[in-house]
């Protein structure tokens, strides 16, 4: 097996940056080094195979997309990026695990969703992988499978307050599964948005005209996602189930998860690079000769982008720095605007929610840092070591010791990329949400459990180098 040293970097942890040298054997970090230290004689190793040069670069864990959905059936047609494609993408991004969303759809049992998707992701991803479990039908058989979940490595699963018809659960379903949650210790995920309400408000739009895409983002107001945030508090409040809402980008969905978290409750949150970046006003401008106004549609996803004069990207920035929101993924749902976004051409309703960033976020969110919104090892902290810890994975990932995987990243602070429309990712889209984004910082090299995976731009890897994580329970409640 290779031994490898990364040497003359600067490796930054959640609590601190200090020079030093990285020494990996095999699939494992064994010494953090002081730079230039002699090897031999130190009982981790006497010989080094290959050298890496991280002179003038950070030395990061790998980063933990710990949202994504890959292949997920939705909107009438399947999420466009394959475990293979995803993978692939994430690792050139400089994301060495995530955690998907495994599916129980209506009417299914729980363990043939699960076993559905370990038949997808098996023997194709580049990159470790987890799950999560979509409990899309709750129901006792349900419920009983989800006792069982945490010894299959499943410790996290998610409701939906919206979608009805689809993966909807209404709250006297919620309240039963938090009982679950609460008796196992299973972290509730969920997605808090007033499903009802909203699909009232989206039929009455359509049936006044206003059908281009902006008009998602109007029927899913802030109103109905912090109303639905409020209401899974008080349920996971009365049950005493861990709650963890997804996906927020509402300025009061915040604020109901702050004044939960004051009152000592088990309650977190994350957003993604779109609701810091993005906003529903640029949405309403967006237009282009191939699609008109219906442009829009790629930045179509729940919860929906929101007003920036409403103060909401502002807001989400503010919670990351006061760990009011503890984590960024992306909800990686990417869908190609031909032949799916397409399908709610004069429709918005029926344009498949979701956004592709996985292969982005690393780079997104390194401009926090750029502006000073957040520090270094905050970046590290919201993009690997508390989705390790949310998600019980801390120690073999997320933080770079002896012990830990080698899962690191080399990246340059003095890189640079143009995120252009279709050419420029990995991912399996005909286009960008990122269009027009500069990028200051580079991911220069990947490094997964010991394997380069990534050199510049050239991808080492190879599908089915990517193993299956068992997940122990969260290693950050209080
Ligand atoms: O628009 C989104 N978020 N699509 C993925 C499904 C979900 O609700 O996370
Ligand atoms: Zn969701
Ligand atoms: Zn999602
Ligand atoms: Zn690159």
């Amino acid at each position: 097996m290779t031994t490898t040293l990364i040497s003359g970097g600067t490796v930054v942890s959640a609590t601190g940056r200090v020079a030093a040298d990285v020494l990996v054997d095999a699939e494992r970090i064994v010494a953090v080094l002081e730079p230039g230290s002699e090897l031999l004689g130190s009982d981790v190793a006497t010989s080094v195979d290959r050298v890496i040069d991280a002179t003038g670069k950070y030395v990061i864990p790998g980063g933990i997309d710990a949202h994504t959905h890959m292949q997920l059936p939705f909107g009438g047609t399947e999420a466009s990026d394959t475990f293979e494609t995803g993978t692939r993408a994430a690792a050139h991004g400089g994301t060495t695990s995530i955690v998907d969303f495994a599916v129980q759809t209506y009417g299914q049992r729980v363990e043939d969703g699960l076993a559905a998707w370990h038949e997808k992701a098996a023997g194709n991803c580049a990159i470790d992988y987890g799950f999560h479990q979509i409990i899309g039908d709750v129901n006792e058989a349900s419920l009983d499978a989800m006792r069982k979940l945490p010894d299959e490595g499943i410790t996290s699963f998610k409701l939906f307050m919206a979608y009805p018809g689809v993966f909807y659960s209404d709250d006297a379903q919620i309240l039963k599964a938090m009982q679950v949650s609460r008796d196992t210790g299973m972290l509730t995920l969920m997605h808090a948005e007033n499903g009802p309400a909203i699909d009232v408000l989206a039929a009455q739009l359509v049936e006044q005209g206003k059908t281009d895409p902006y008009y998602h983002g109007i029927a899913r107001a802030w109103e109905m996602e912090e109303e639905a945030t409020h209401r899974a508090i008080m349920l996971a409040k009365l049950t005493g189930a861990p709650l963890y809402v997804v996906h927020v980008s509402a300025k009061q969905a915040v604020e109901q998860l702050a004044w939960a978290r004051d009152k000592g409750q088990n309650v977190y949150g994350e957003t993604c690079p779109q609701y810091l970046y993005l906003s529903l006003e640029e949405q309403l401008g967006a237009s282009s000769d191939q699609w008109g106004a219906f442009e829009g549609a790629k930045w179509v996803c729940s919860t929906p982008l929101r007003s920036r004069a409403e103060g909401h990207q502002d807001s989400m920035w503010q919670a990351l720095r006061t760990n009011d929101l503890q984590m960024v993924s992306t909800d990686h749902c990417p869908f190609c605007m031909k032949d799916q976004k397409e399908l709610g051409l004069g429709d918005f309703r029926k344009i498949p929610n979701g956004i592709g960033s996985i292969e982005h976020r690393m780079d997104l969110m390194y401009q926090g840092v750029v502006t000073g919104e957040i520090t270094l090892e905050r970046w590290v902290e919201l993009t690997s070591t508390t989705p390790a810890r949310m998600f019980g994975l801390y120690g073999r990932k997320g933080v770079i010791q002896p012990g830990a995987d080698a899962d690191i990243v080399v990246y340059d602070p003095n890189g640079h990329t143009s995120i252009g429309y279709g050419k420029t990712h990995h991912m399996n889209m005909d286009h960008s949400a990122w269009e027009g984004f500069e990028v200051d910082g580079h991911v220069d090299t990947v490094i997964s459990r010991g394997k380069v995976v990534v050199d510049g731009n050239e991808y080492l890897g190879a599908k089915g180098d990517g193993k299956f994580l068992k997940r122990g329970l969260s290693q950050y409640l209080i």
